[in-house]
Formats: C-alpha cells, structure tokens, sequence
C-alpha cells in the first residue's frame, strides 16, 4: 500500500511539472510546431501538404502528430521533417527560417529536414541549442556556407548526413570532437581543403562519405585508426599522395572508394589484408607500379577498378581466380600495363563486366570470355585485337554493353547480335569491319547507342533500323554507306544525335526524324535537292551540318526553325538566294558557315543581332547530354563518347574546333559567294566573334571603323573582294587578331603599325591591293620617315622553341577565357610551370627534360610562362599513343618580362593550327606574338601522364 501511495505520489509530482497534462508535449513545443505550419501556410497553397499538417492541430496533443515523437515524458524527441515542402510550387527554393522554430526544442534527438530544397547558411547558433541531437539529417537541400562550428559541438551525434548540398570551406580539427559519430555524409558539396588529422579521433565511425568534393592533399595516417569502418568513399575529389599503408587496419572495411582522384605511388600490399573487402575502386588516379599480388587474397572482392591509373607490369591472371569477383576494370588511357595474351583464364564464376582498353591485348577476341555466361558489360577498346566479331560473342544474350572501338577487328557484325533485344550500346568505331549491316538490325530495339564510325561498311542502311525506337545516338560516319533510301527514324523518338557524315549517300537529304534530335551531320555525302521542309521543322535542333553536298535551293527558304540553333553548316553546296534578316533570330547561332554556294544580295544589317556572337554563352561545357551518355550505366566512366570535332575553316586552315568546348568559338563565314554591297558598319556589333570570313564575294565600301570593335577577333578575312579606301587605324585594337588577310581588293595608304597591327607582316596579306604601303610590307609611306628596324636578336634564333606535346589531343584553342583561368587556379587544377622561360629554352634537349620531369601532375590546364623570347614562336602540339587530354594551354610572358602569367592573361593572344584529333600528326601552334602579350587557351584534359618537349624551331 505504502509502495502504491509513493508511486501515486511520484506520478503526480511527475504531471504537476508538465505543463499541460501528462500526455501532452509541453506547450513551447507545441507552439514551435505551430509556428513552422504557419510558416508554410504563408508561403504555399495548403492543398499541397494538407495532409502533412492536418494532424497539426492547435486541440491535439502534439506527440500524437505525423512526423513527431515523444519521449516517455512527452518531450518531442523526434521530427521527420523530410520531404515536406511542396516541390511543385513556388518560390522555388525556400530557406531555412521556416523551420527556425524547431530550435525552442531542446530536447530534439532525431531531426531529418532532408529533400526540402533549403538554401541559404544553416544557422549554427540554433543548431547549438539542440545539444541533444543523435541523428541529424540535411541531406538533399541546397544548403550552402560552411558548416558553422556549433555543429562539431553536438557531440552526442551519431548520425550526421549533409549529403548533397552545396556546403563549402574545410573541414578543420574540431570534425574531431565528434567521438560518438557511426555514420558521416558529406558527399555532393563543395568542400575544400584536406582532412584534419583529427579524423582518427572518431573510433566509431562505420560509414565515412566524402566523395564529388574538392578536398585535397594527403589522406592522414590515422584513419587507420577506424577499425569499426565498413565503407569509405572518397572519390572525385583531388586527393594526391599516396594510400596509408595504415588502410590495412581496417579489418570490417567493405567499400573502399578512392576512385578519381590523384593518388599516386603504389597501391599498398596491406589492401590484401582486408578480408571483407567487397568493393575496392582505385580507378582514375595516378597510381604507380605493379599491382600487388595480394589482391588474390581478397576472397570476398566483387568489385575490383583498377582502370586509368600509372600501374605497370604484368596484370596478375590471378585476380580472374578470385571466385566472388564481378566486375574488374583495368587499363585504360596511358596504360603501360602487359596482358599475357596466353593467359588461360577459367573464371571461377561469371563476371557481370570486365573492361579492359588498353591492355595491350593481341590476337583474336579471347575466347575465355565466352565463360562469362552473365556478361553485360565488355569494354576491349583500345586493344590491336584483330580478327572477326566473333560468332560466340554475338550469341551471348545477355550483354547490354559491347564496345570494341579503336582496335584492327576486321569482317562483318554477325547478324546473331542483333536478335538480342538487350544489347543497349555497341561501339565497333574505328576498326576495319566492313560489309553490310546485316537486315535484322533492326530486331535489336533495345539499342540506344550505336556507334559505327570510321570503319569500311558500305551498302544501304538496312530499312529495318526504323524499328530502333530507342536510339538516341547514332554514328554512322566516315564509311562507305551508300543509297538513296534512308531509315524512317521518327518513331526512335528519343533520338538526340545521329552523325552519317562522310559516307556515299545520295538522293533526298533525310528528315524523317523524331523532334528531339539536337545534332544533325550529313555533310560529305551526295546529297541532292532542297533541303526538306520536314528537316526545317526540327524545334530542338542545335547542330546542322550538311557541308560537301549538292543541295540546292534558296538559303532564305530553308532556315532552320529551331530557336536552340548554335551550328549551322551549309558550305560547299549550291545554295542561291540571299541572307535573310531573320538570321538574327538565332540567338544561339555561334558557328555560321555558308560559305562555297550562290548566295548573292548583301550581308544584313541584322547580322549584327545575333547575340551568341555579340557575348560569348556563359555555360562552359556543351553537349552535355550527350558527353554524359554512358555515365549513366556505371562502372568505369571514361567511355563516354566523344563528338566529332567540328570541321570548320578556323583561321584559313580546315581544322575540328572540340565540341566539348563550342563556347569558345564562333565564327561567321560567308566566303566564296557573291555577296555584294558593303559591309554593314553594325558587325563591329559581334565583340566576340572569334573568325570573320567574308573573303571571295563582291563586296565593295570600306573596313568599317567599328571593326576596332571586334574585341574577340584572331582572324579576319576580307580578301579577293572591291573593298577600298584605307585600313581603318582601329583595327590597332584588336589584340588578339592572329591574320589579317586584306589582299586582292582595292585598299590605298598606310597599314596601321601601332598595337598589334605591327607583327601583320605576311606580304601575301596585303598582296594585289591598289597602293597600300606600311613597315609591313616594307614600302615606306610618302608620308613616313623608314621606322627603326625591329631589332632581331639573331643569336636567339636557335633556341627558337617549339614545344610538343605528347598527349592526345583533343581540343583546340581559341584565345583566351580568364574566367577558366581564374576558376582553375582556384580549384588547384592550373598547373603553373615555368616550361621555357630564359634558362629552359637554351637548349631542346633541356627543355624536354623539364617536361618529362613534370610527368604525372594532374593539370587540367598547363600554363607555361616566359616562352615567348621574340617575335612568332613556332610551337607543335603532338600526339602519342598515350591518351591525355589538355584542357588548356595558356602561354604567356616574354622575353625578360616575367610577369605572372595570370597578369599577362588580359592581353594574350595567339593561333593554334591543329589536326583533328589522335592520329593526325602534329599540330602547330603558333604563339607568342608581340611584347609580353602571347598566349593561348586549349580545350581537352590533362588527366596524367604527358611529356612536354621544347625544341629548337
Ligand atoms: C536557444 O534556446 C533558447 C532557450 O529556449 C532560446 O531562448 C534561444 O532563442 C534559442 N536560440 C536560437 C538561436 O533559437
Ligand atoms: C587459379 O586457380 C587454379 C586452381 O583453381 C590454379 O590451378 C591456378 O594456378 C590459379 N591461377 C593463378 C594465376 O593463380
Ligand atoms: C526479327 O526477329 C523475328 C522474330 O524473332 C524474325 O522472324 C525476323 O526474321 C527477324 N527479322 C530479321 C530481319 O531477321
Ligand atoms: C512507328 O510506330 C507505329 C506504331 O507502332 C507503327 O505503326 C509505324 O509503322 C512505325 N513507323 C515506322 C516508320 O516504323
Ligand atoms: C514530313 O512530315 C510530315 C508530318 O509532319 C509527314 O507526313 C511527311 O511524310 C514528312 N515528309 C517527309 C519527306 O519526310
């Protein structure tokens, strides 16, 4: 009895403290609740999350709400505020004040606001108040500002997800006070710097997530120190130094996800001491030697990437023993690795995908990989496999991904292949099949990408491929395809790029395309007629290149009505007819070239609205959607597919400009017509047009003065027209003008020699023109006293250099983006070395030395400095079997003038004469112009291995 009176006697102690009644949250608790509702119901249309809320009433007690829980006491413990704001309404982001309330709730151990699309800082002082928190989740908001210190102070967390946001700054060493957390996700922000030390502190962590940051630097040693880790993931980040030998410790460690990033020096012999290890992603870095043998102990491994990394020697035959292994990637651009081509390997069970280009596989096809019954995924690019598609292969129903491009495979595609209604991607580009394809192409309707290039297939293009109604990229180009009759394609109505350029075909130029297609080549056919009505019709169009066949027809009629139009490429057809002034609806149109037809009438003055060629497009990369194509299934993402380079006449020589990086290009050529009248004085308009070609017409007037305008021009071709009077002296101006080409036409007095008008000294420029006289072309004006001589320093015209690059190339430059410039440094991709520069170009044999020593840096961009000793600095970009890609170039600084190069940036200049791509030899450069004012930028990537050699020019 007395026991019941003291427990009666508790109890009511127990509700007399609470405010309410003993099954109510206390009343601060409540109102906080109902105050974040109210917010909502100011901000959006209650219908949207009635049902969310509707328990949210001022009369219930608030522990019985959705999305609340309470402690045994009725102290709200628990709020799963995930999901909440509505995502189909306005405004479209919303901040996190609305939720600001919450923090009146100390008592709050869970609370999970993710998917709510909250930007703007988190406030740190409310989150210091909930000291209570164990589990808090912001994941998937759009949260940015750093991670304000008070949250290193929750020290009771255990959970913390900020994944997906856009959280930026370091991490410093107070990440280490939070001794209780098991689970850290920090993946999908944008945070910098290196990991504190201090990392090793947390003994209970389980899950650690860092990947798609910008972190950077050595990984500490003591994260050895987490032996309770199961998964790891610190891909996509900058990362370098080599793997903690220490990683060995980890005996619970499931996922170790060091992929892309720049580690470097071996892969550590402890990774063998990992007995539950099933997934171990090391692909793309910089890893050196050979890969350890103790990776065949790893007896749970499913996933092994070992893929674009430095590795050498032999690849152990070994790993294919390792029975729970499924996927295996190795190789890859630069891969210096040897693939026994005798090796008999009997998989201990079926791989899911085995990539491996280039591995310097030999001989035909292995036949041991016909043992993988469940195969999906087979990458053997980049091999000198030769021999026949083999008939085994094409039998093998399960397979999703075929890609066998770059090897010397030769025969037709069995038509077996194409029964599978699975096969999703075959990419056989650059081999030497040939044939035609067989009927039943048409049967494989899964197929989304096909990619058949530069191989020798001819005959007509089986009608059955109409039936292909989920292609979205077709590559049909340098073939020998041929016929009149072309597969109806408007039911593949995810179709995005079809390329058939460079083959025989003739008769009607197709349209029968579905409207989302966005890049159109059918140039270096035989094509004839008009252009179809059907073809205009495309709406998403962005790309149209129909050069090098014989369509007719008035230009005015056929222009394209897509209002996304950045390409348009007619040249070298029989177009009559006259440029319309709606051209400058094309807000997009970067690349005009109708060069090489009838056209007649004058240029428009509507030209000069075409706002793409007015201000370069802010967006950096381009094509997107379809570089993006194969990231989408998976493990090793490097096989994206690579446009074809643009062909265009950049700067009086045919070259690709890199689809990759369109942006900074633009170009308007109307050449070889006969175009008449004068040049409209508003194309000074178009500031950054990079190439003006109207040369070849009959044009008349005068260089409009408002050409001093054409801030972005390196190339400007006025030649073989009527054009007289005088070379306006604003043309001075224009710093990054490479050519001037003014000959043949009717131009009288002084060239210009002030800015960079003085290093124009190619006499064919100036050529058959009715009197004009300049230091240039050494006639002395009447008017001029001869000018001092320029000086040349004989002495240094050995150590002319030139420097080569070894890397493959892609990507062409195209002056100068500061913004790229500035963005690199910041984000520590510039690499900044002094490559020529007083001591480095005295001799070739030095210089190469300097670049080989640089071997392995991760640089998206190289500058190179102090090259310039005088005037036109011959340079040669090469290419190699080792596959890199230079994102950018920049040259810059002269002479004894050593300034930086980012403060020389402003004034470069420069031209760049380039072949399109791997395999097409040398590509020179000419750079470094007059004083300290050269430079140039080239699109591509360096990603590893490149060499870089100066010589004597
Ligand atoms: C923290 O809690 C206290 C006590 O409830 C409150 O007065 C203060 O406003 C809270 N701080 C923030 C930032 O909400
Ligand atoms: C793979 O295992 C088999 C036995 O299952 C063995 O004979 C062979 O030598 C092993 N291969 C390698 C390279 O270790
Ligand atoms: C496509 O497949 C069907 C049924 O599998 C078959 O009857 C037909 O002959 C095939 N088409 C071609 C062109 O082989
Ligand atoms: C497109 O699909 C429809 C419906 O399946 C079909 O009737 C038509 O024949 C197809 N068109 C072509 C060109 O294959
Ligand atoms: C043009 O498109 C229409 C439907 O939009 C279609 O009926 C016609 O066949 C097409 N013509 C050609 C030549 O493709």
């Amino acid at each position: 009895m007395a026991n019941i009176s003291l427990l009666l006697f508790f109890f009511f102690i127990l509700i007399n403290s609470i405010p309410i009644s003993s099954f109510s949250c206390p009343l601060h608790h409540k109102q906080a609740l109902l105050t974040i509702k109210s917010n909502f119901d100011t901000i959006f249309n209650q219908s949207d999350y009635y049902y969310t809320f509707k328990s949210w009433s001022r009369n219930s007690d608030c522990c019985s709400w959705l999305r609340v829980n309470c402690s045994e006491t009725g102290t709200i413990t628990k709020l799963y505020l995930y999901d909440i704001v509505p995502s189909y309404d306005n405004p479209a982001s919303v901040s996190f004040d609305i939720f600001t309330p919450l923090f009146h709730i100390q008592s709050l151990e869970h609370l999970d606001i993710s998917k709510n699309r909250l930007v703007g800082e988190i406030p740190g002082d409310g989150f210091g108040n909930l000291t209570q928190l164990v589990h808090l989740d912001l994941s998937r908001n759009n949260f940015n500002g750093s991670i304000p210190y008070q949250i290193f102070g929750l020290t009771n967390l255990r959970y913390l997800d900020m994944n997906d946001n856009s959280f930026e700054g370091n991490l410093g060493p107070e990440l280490g006070k939070l001794q209780n957390l098991e689970s850290l996700d920090l993946n999908n922000n944008s945070l910098t710097g290196n990991i504190p030390e201090e990392i090793g502190n947390l003994k209970n962590l389980v899950y650690v997530f860092f990947s798609n940051n910008f972190f950077s630097g050595r990984i500490p040693d003591s994260i050895g120190n987490l032996k309770d880790l199961e998964r790891l993931a610190f891909s996509n980040n900058s990362f370098s130094g080599g793997i903690p030998d220490s990683i060995g410790n980890m005996k619970d460690l499931e996922v170790l996800d060091f992929s892309m990033n720049s580690f470097s020096m071996k892969i550590p012999t402890s990774i063998g001491r990992l007995p539950n290890i099933n997934t171990l992603l090391l692909n793309h870095n910089q890893l050196t030697g050979p890969i350890p043998s103790s990776i065949q102990n790893l007896s749970r491994l499913e996933l092994l990437w070992l893929q674009d990394n430095h590795l050498t020697g032999e690849i152990p035959t070994s790993i294919f023993n390792i029975t729970t292994l499924r996927s295996f990637s190795i190789g890859g651009k630069g891969s210096k690795l040897i693939w026994n081509n005798k090796a008999k390997i009997v998989p201990k069970r079926s791989l899911l995908s085995l990539y491996m280009p280039s591995c310097g596989m030999s001989g035909q096809i292995p036949e041991w990989i016909s043992s993988n019954k469940e195969l999906l995924y087979l990458d053997l690019s980049g091999n000198k496999l030769e021999g026949p598609f083999p008939n085994w292969l094409a039998e093998m129903v399960e397979l999703d991904t075929v890609i066998l491009s770059d090897n010397k495979l030769t025969g037709s595609i069995p038509h077996r292949l194409f029964e599978s209604t699975l096969l999703h991607a075959l990419h056989l580009s650059r081999n030497n099949f040939s044939g035609e394809l067989p009927e039943n192409i048409g049967n494989a309707t899964g197929m989304t990408y096909l990619m058949l290039s530069a191989n020798n297939f001819s005959g007509q293009i089986p009608m059955s491929m109409s039936n292909m109604d989920r292609l979205e990229l077709l590559d049909l180009s340098i073939n020998k395809f041929s016929g009149h009759d072309f597969p109806d394609l408007s039911n593949a109505t995810s179709l995005i790029y079809l390329d058939v350029s460079n083959n025989e075909f003739s008769g009607k130029i197709p349209a029968t395309f579905s409207t989302t297609i966005e890049f159109l080549y059918l140039g270096g056919n035989e094509f004839s007629g008009h252009l179809p009505w059907n073809l205009t019709k495309l709406v998403s169009l962005q790309h149209l290149d129909v050069h090098d066949n014989n369509i007719t027809g008035y230009f005015q009629d056929v222009l394209p009505q897509s209002p996304y139009l950045r390409v348009l490429v007619l040249r070298n057809n029989s177009f009559e007819g006259f440029i319309p002034t709606t051209i400058s609806n094309f807000s997009n149109l970067q690349i005009l070239d109708l060069s090489g037809n009838n056209l007649s009438g004058s240029i428009p003055l509507e030209v000069a609205n075409l706002t793409s060629m007015i201000e370069a497009p802010v967006h950096m990369s381009t094509s997107g959607s379809i570089v993006d194509f194969f990231f989408d299934y998976g493990p090793p993402n490097d096989m994206h597919f690579d446009i074809e380079d643009l062909i265009v006449n950049w700067k009086n020589n045919f070259q690709g400009l890199s689809s990759h990086s369109l942006d900074m290009y633009s170009l308007l050529d109307l050449s070889n017509n006969k175009i008449s009248g004068e040049i409209p004085a508003s194309l000074g308009n178009l500031k950054s047009l990079k190439v003006l070609n109207i040369s070849n017409n009959n044009i008349s007037g005068h260089i409009p003065l408002s050409f001093g305008n054409l801030k972005g021009m390196e190339s400007l071709d006025l030649s073989h027209n009527k054009i007289s009077g005088s070379i306006p002296k604003s043309l001075e101006k224009l710093d990054g003008l490479g050519i001037l080409d003014v000959s043949n036409n009717k131009l009288t007095g002084k060239i210009p020699m002030g800015g960079h008008m003085s290093t124009m000294n190619g006499h064919k420029y100036f050529a058959n023109n009715s009197g004009l006289c300049g230091m240039q072309i050494n006639i002395t004006c009447p008017e001029d006293i001869p000018p001092p001589s320029e000086g040349r320093d004989d002495e240094d015209d050995e150590n002319l250099s030139w420097i080569f690059w070894v890397g493959t190339w892609i990507g062409f430059p195209i002056g100068f983006f500061s913004s790229i410039l500035i963005m690199g440094y910041f984000l520590n991709f510039l690499l900044l070395f002094k490559l020529c520069g007083k001591g480095g170009a005295a001799g070739g044999g030095q210089g190469e030395e300097e670049g080989a020593r640089k071997r392995s840096f991760d640089a998206r961009y190289i500058v190179a400095y102090d090259c310039c000793e005088r005037h036109h600095r011959k340079m040669y970009v090469g290419e190699t079997e080792i596959a890199n890609e230079i994102m950018g170039l920049i040259v810059s600084g002269y002479g004894s003038n050593h300034e930086s190069s980012t403060s020389a940036i402003p004034r470069l200049w420069a031209e760049l004469r380039v072949g399109s791509g791997p395999g097409n030899g040398n590509a020179s450069l000419w750079a470094c112009g007059l004083g300290h004012r050269s430079g140039l930028v080239v699109p591509g990537r360096v990603q590893s291995m490149w060499t870089v050699r100066v010589a004597a020019d």
